[in-house]
């Protein structure tokens, strides 16, 4: 028989991939702004550093992430032995989830927000409590309100996904101040290096403080590498010691070592993207505004938008015409669309087809 957990868990149905709605529809020209990456290749430099790595893939990857390791500590001034490396920062949550929480135990998570922390949560046999989010923000007072002596992990998107929207440093802070030392508290900064408010919390001296904390981070938004599949998690030496234990041996590829290892150096990416971004915004906020769409403001490089009828099927049209952006049934949100900020053209294909869906000029 299969094991109980699992059936309590919905399969994770990520954004289509471009080749297979190419394939499917028979289009020539599609268009990706379904998964919140970064629109652009990444650089000469980092595909030259992975190009000298496939040479040697015929050994196992060093299952330390030695050099990037290394690397990391210095850039954010913590211990090499307050760091994990994970197959993607989605599989720290699945790490987190093995090593410090027993069946029964309960895990707080907002409703709705990045659905891995439930699917993992489930697996791991967790009482799954949620939090509803409060004009689309996190509402962490209730969150707060809701720890009782079994609540293990409270996950923390930060930004959150899918609605682009922030807890603050103050926010962070009071949800911290008199929690048990023995609750951990995972914030999840996927989308960090984009976010450029300046009351975003500061966690990593808030862990330097002693706060029980797990952050994650990723090398797959900011630095244009989700195909490799890898991410980081920042804790004290204690947490990364458990956390480790779960870790299969070479769960971070060479090529993903190697990449983020040279990406750490190029500013040049992350600023075009960060214009990107910001261009991007405030393009899809207007024409969003002329179609009257409400939409929900956002720190990062996504936006969740209402299209005031049900999504999956403008979802449809919109794949007919070769653009491809998510609706959020899976969230509990029919009528709600999330769709990536890309480069201009992307974002103008988007728009021309989202007036044609609605009947809009
Ligand atoms: C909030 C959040 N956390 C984690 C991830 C997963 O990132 P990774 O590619 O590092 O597994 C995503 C990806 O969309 C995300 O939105």
């Amino acid at each position: 028989m299969v094991n109980e957990n699992i059936l309590k868990i919905n399969p994770y149905i990520p954004g289509k991939p471009i080749e297979e709605v190419k394939r499917k529809l028979k289009l020539k020209d599609v268009v990706k702004l379904a998964s919140n990456e970064s629109p652009f290749a990444p650089s000469k430099k980092v595909l030259q550093a992975i190009n000298k790595a496939a040479k040697s893939l015929n050994r196992y990857p060093d299952g330390s992430c030695f050099y990037l390791r290394k690397k990391l500590a210095k850039k954010l001034r913590v211990l090499e032995n307050q760091l994990i490396f994970g197959n993607g920062s989605d599989e720290i949550i699945t790490m987190a989830m093995r090593a410090f929480v027993n069946p029964g135990d309960e895990v707080i998570i907002a409703k709705p927000t990045f659905l891995i922390y439930e699917i993992a949560a489930k697996l791991s046999g967790a009482k799954v409590v949620t939090v509803a989010l409060k004009d689309f923000r996190y509402n962490l007072k209730a969150m707060k309100q809701a720890i009782t002596s079994r609540t293990k992990i409270i996950f923390i998107a930060n930004p959150d996904n899918p609605t682009g929207t922030y807890v603050t440093k103050d926010e962070a802070q009071n949800l911290l101040d008199g929690i048990s030392k023995e609750l951990i508290v995972y914030f999840d900064e996927a989308y960090y290096e984009i976010v450029t408010e300046k009351d975003y919390p500061d966690t990593l001296s808030l862990l330097k403080q002693g706060k029980n904390l797990i952050v994650t981070r990723t090398f797959s938004k900011a630095y244009s590498l989700a195909g490799l599949r890898i991410g980081y998690g920042i804790s004290s030496k204690e947490n990364i010691d458990f956390l480790n234990r779960p870790r299969e041996p070479f769960n971070v590829n060479s090529l993903a070592q190697a990449a983020a290892l040279a990406s750490l150096d190029d500013k040049s990416n992350l600023l075009k993207l960060r214009m990107a971004v910001k261009e991007g915004k405030n393009y899809l906020y207007k024409n969003l505004e002329d179609l009257g769409l409400k939409y929900v403001p956002s720190v990062t490089n996504f936006i969740l938008f209402e299209v005031g009828l049900d999504a999956r099927r403008v979802c449809q049209e919109l794949l007919k015409l070769g653009v491809i952006v998510r609706e959020m049934a899976g969230w509990g949100m029919d009528n709600f669309i999330r769709v990536t900020i890309g480069r201009a053209a992307e974002n103008k294909k988007f728009i021309k087809a989202l007036k044609s869906v609605l009947n809009k000029k």
